[in-house]
């Protein structure tokens, strides 16, 4: 019998859809991103080795979507290792506000196709602008890789499904891994426990993938909704707005990302009973405020998903999911992997076309 080769399906190895595929790609392309970049406990990136990192006193990152989220996370993990000024903004509003950029900024571009339009721009104006200039791409020979000055591949491989998931935690490996590289050659103090954990990421991504069908209940809590509100702090106010990103994209359920603090000046009135509320507590030295939020949402009948780490049980919260022990910083790569399938589940349950949602490019290569 002849049957045709299906190409789409043989790339989607077996996998149902390119997003699934690519969520259970992670472990792999983590672990491909950290080869050969931690030798003998020293962060390695040779693609910078002319970089003198003393000239600088100002870092940019600039990025749009899910990259500006990573950019987020970067920057305030750049900040606490160099105690450099670091700035993370999106692209199309860098390129328009005549940023403050010199000979003495480094500007960090985050792109996984390396051809979006407003990154690129940015990227072009702050070269105008004197500043060295370096870029995060996953596509090899992309123009981000060909117009800055250096440039670092995440090792994610070709990500077809538009909602971006591997590209998204390898740009935070990569990015944690500069931090630490900057530090290093800046002679500053190194968190010597995050290089040794690094290495064991890819394992625990693993662990919570086989806890899919924990995430496939939450996600059933979603399906009747037409709005979800997302919470966090510090690390984890950029975790939650790449959650409510996802969950929007591909399931089109109206969904927002507050800074949990900022819930009481305004959002909070939003909060009634039945309202579905996705916090996420991985940070030590602000869990409790997050979850002090989380108990005024629970007070005007809020039904809460909480993604947290043993220790800081909350009474009554409806969902918990407790996530490995690892440092905090180490805690933005792993909270995504829940938050992904959270959104990805909600879309299959809805009957959305989970790989091309409507109105979205893989690429936004036009302003
Ligand atoms: C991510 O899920 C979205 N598809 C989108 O926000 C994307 O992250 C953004 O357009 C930036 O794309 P880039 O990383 O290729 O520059």
């Amino acid at each position: 019998v002849n049957v045709p080769y299906d190409l789409e399906a043989a790339k989607k190895d077996g996998y149902d859809t390119f997003m699934l595929k690519e969520i259970y790609e992670q472990p792999h392309v983590i672990a491909e991103t950290l080869r050969g970049r931690i030798v003998n406990q020293k962060i390695v990136l040779d693609e910078l080795n002319d970089i003198d990192f003393h000239q600088f006193n100002k870092v940019y990152f600039v990025a749009c979507g899910t990259a500006y989220h990573a950019s987020l996370c970067g920057s305030q993990v750049l900040e606490r290792a160099t105690k450099l000024p670091v700035i993370a903004t999106v692209a199309s509003e860098f390129r328009y506000n005549d940023p403050l950029v010199d000979e003495q900024t480094l500007a960090i571009f985050v792109s996984q196709s390396g051809e979006t339009a407003d990154t690129l721009a940015a990227l072009r104006l702050a070269k105008e602008k004197g500043a060295t200039t370096i870029a995060i791409a996953n596509v090899l020979g992309s123009t981000i890789s060909r117009d800055a000055n250096y440039v670092l591949y995440t090792c994610a491989g070709p990500e077809i499904a538009v909602a971006s998931t591997k590209a998204y935690t390898t740009q935070l490996v990569l990015l944690i891994l500069l931090a630490y590289y900057i530090a290093q050659e800046l002679g500053k103090e190194i968190d010597h426990e995050l290089i040794q954990q690094l290495n064991t990421i890819p394992q625990y991504v693993e662990n919570i993938l086989k806890d899919h069908s924990i995430f496939e209940n939450y996600a059933k809590m979603l399906e009747n909704l037409h709005d979800a509100y997302f919470i966090g702090r510090s690390l984890d106010y950029a975790s939650v707005l790449e959650g409510a990103l996802k969950l929007k994209e591909v399931s089109y359920v109206h969904a927002d990302a507050y800074v949990a603090g900022e819930l009481k000046h305004g959002p909070i009135a939003l909060i009634e009973d039945g309202s579905v509320v996705i916090a996420v507590a991985t940070q030590p030295h602000i869990a409790a405020k997050t979850i002090s939020n989380i108990q005024e949402t629970m007070a005007r009948g809020a039904r809460v998903i909480l993604l947290t780490t043993h220790g800081e049980e909350v009474k009554n919260v409806e969902n918990t999911y407790y996530l490995p022990d690892v440092v905090p910083t180490l805690q933005a790569i792993l909270v995504a992997i829940p938050l992904q399938l959270i959104a990805y589940y909600t879309a299959c349950i809805k009957g959305c076309d989970v790989d091309k949602p409507r109105n979205l490019a893989k690429s936004v290569t036009v302003e």
